[in-house]
């Protein structure tokens, strides 16, 4: 079945091309963008920022997150995420695992949208079918 969406699928994909110019990839040469809507309405813009120590890196989808949640926002609709090698999208971008369990600890997984675009498809799933059986902190309070 067709999803209905209540947002601005093209646009949404749109901020997360114009967040991936600004990513910060001198040693990947991977460039990501990220586009995170709030329930309200919001876009908050991420890319990714690597780092010569490489671990410090931090995902494009991480860095729209930490962005939002440090503005004070809490809930959260969907993400649209596109990366290329120097900015050229020829593929799907799927978030990383971390990205993913980021994403659980603020997002209902069942409702919850990650946006792909690879240049020319867009591609839409929740975070229940890119996390399956995934670990938060309700399993905790059994
Ligand atoms: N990267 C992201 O920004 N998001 C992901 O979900 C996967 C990977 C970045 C990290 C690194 O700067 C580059 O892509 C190559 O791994």
């Amino acid at each position: 079945m067709e999803r209905e969406f209540d947002f601005d699928v093209k646009g949404l994909v749109d901020e997360a091309r114009e967040a991936m110019m600004a990513a910060y990839a001198p040693y990947s040469g991977y460039f990501v963008g990220a586009a995170l809507l709030t329930d309200e309405g919001r876009i908050y813009r991420g890319c990714n920022i690597e780092n010569s120590s490489y671990s410090p890196t931090n995902c494009a989808e991480r860095t729209a997150f930490f962005k939002a949640v440090s503005e004070g926002e809490r809930n959260f609709k969907a993400i649209a995420v596109v990366g290329g090698n120097h900015g050229d999208i020829k593929g799907f971008a799927a978030p990383c695992g971390v990205c993913r369990q980021v994403m659980s600890e603020f997002c209902d997984v069942k409702s919850f949208l990650i946006i792909l675009f690879d240049g020319k498809e867009t591609s839409v799933f929740t975070l229940e079918e890119l996390l399956p059986l995934s670990f938060g902190k309700a399993d905790m309070e059994l």
